[in-house]
């Protein structure tokens, strides 16, 4: 019998075609709008490039074997939240988000869900285990939670959540499916925002997002085919290609983390330190139960706004931005947008694909620079 390929192999042929005599290895692009179609079009594979492309075809091929469930692909990772929301939640249901989550998630629902009669409940990670979700038709959340890292029980929550009759779907941006599998878990849906590690060059916006069950994922293909909200066949390539080699950058960002994390915790500047990787972490033990890998992102506090942007400004390994999971080692000060509850000096660092000697020293050189 044919053993398993560990995932980390699958994501390197995840999509790519079987081989033909003579045929590109890797399919090109496809930019057409248009498609030949006459007589019966039941039959055509391609009609129109809002309902389907073969590139999109084999990104989400190899994403559905990845994440467990079929998948559907979106332009943006909002716009695989929005289309979750928009597509399964309607007027009079109760949808629960974390209140410490990504805060677009919940701006969107709250702009747009709860004017038209959606009830949302904000709820913290750590509180989301103890809620009653009699009535509640759908739980998004994230774990582990941006930017403060808690993690929550995927079965444990599923279990609770299907008991009154809802659904669980996790945005598992912060890992990928490399580093957690929310279906194999119980969760109904699995969503990401592929803007940040799983095309990994801070040069795409992207998301997707996959579910077991087909009904639910017809009703999502459905919403993006008339919605029109359709990723372009060159994102969708180029996310392709960064896909095959998400294993090998997570390894090195992964394995920087820890050690970044491990130095970061000793050190006398830092007043409090996220990371799950860390035995003394809260979330280690169900991180080590339910994650493959522990992340690259770690979250930090420096007691105070002028400390932390003196580390940000100094800190010659680090670019300064608004997102994570790329090869560049990036950080910001999370405060600095007034939609997050975190201290004034924490700031939330995505460690990249440098060597770790050199983020090290980097990191340690502009720490010491605080205390002139
Ligand atoms: C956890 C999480 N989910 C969703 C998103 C939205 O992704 P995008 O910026 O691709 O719309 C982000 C973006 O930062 C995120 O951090």
């Amino acid at each position: 019998m044919k053993s398993k390929q560990h995932i980390g192999t699958s994501v390197v042929h995840a999509g790519v075609p079987a081989p033909e005599q003579g045929h590109p290895f890797v399919e090109s692009p496809t930019f057409a709008s248009t498609y030949h179609l006459s007589g019966d079009t039941e039959n055509a594979q391609h009609q129109y490039a809002r309902f389907s492309n073969p590139t999109w075809q084999a990104l989400e091929t190899g994403l559905s074997e990845l994440e467990g469930g079929e998948t559907v692909i979106f332009p943006s990772g909002m716009a695989a939240a929005a289309a979750i929301l928009s597509s399964l939640v309607s007027s009079g249901d109760t949808l629960v988000l974390p209140a410490d989550g990504y805060f677009a998630t919940r701006a969107y629902a709250l702009e747009f869900l709860t004017p038209n009669g959606v009830n949302v409940q904000l709820v913290p990670t750590l509180e989301l285990l103890d809620f009653d979700y009699t009535h509640v038709r759908m739980v998004l959340i994230e774990t582990p939670s941006n930017p403060l890292l808690d993690v929550v029980d995927i079965s444990a929550l599923s279990a609770k959540v299907h008991a009154a009759g809802g659904l669980l779907a996790i945005d598992n941006t912060t890992l990928t499916m490399l580093g957690q599998q929310p279906l194999a878990l119980g969760a109904d849906i699995s969503m990401a925002a592929d803007t940040k590690a799983l095309n990994g060059h801070s040069d795409v916006v992207f998301g997707h997002v996959s579910a077991k069950d087909t009904t639910l994922i017809e009703r999502i293909r459905l919403w993006r085919k008339l919605a029109g909200n359709i990723p372009g066949p060159m994102e969708t390539w180029l996310v392709h290609r960064g896909l095959a080699t998400l294993d090998l950058r997570l390894e090195r960002m992964t394995a920087s983390a820890q050690q970044v994390a491990e130095m970061l915790v000793q050190h006398s500047a830092v007043k409090y330190l996220r990371y799950p990787g860390l035995t003394s972490d809260p979330s280690h033990a169900i991180a080590q139960k339910q994650m493959d890998h522990f992340g690259f992102i770690i979250s930090f506090d420096l007691s105070s706004q002028a400390l932390a942007d003196k580390f940000l400004q100094t800190c010659s390994i680090l670019f300064e931005a608004t997102s994570f999971g790329g090869v560049h080692t990036m950080a910001e000060r999370r405060a600095r947008w007034g939609t997050d509850d975190v201290p004034e000096g924490l700031v939330r660092l995505s460690v990249g694909c440098e060597r770790v000697e050199d983020i090290l020293a980097g990191i340690e050189k502009a720490l010491a620079g605080l205390e002139d």
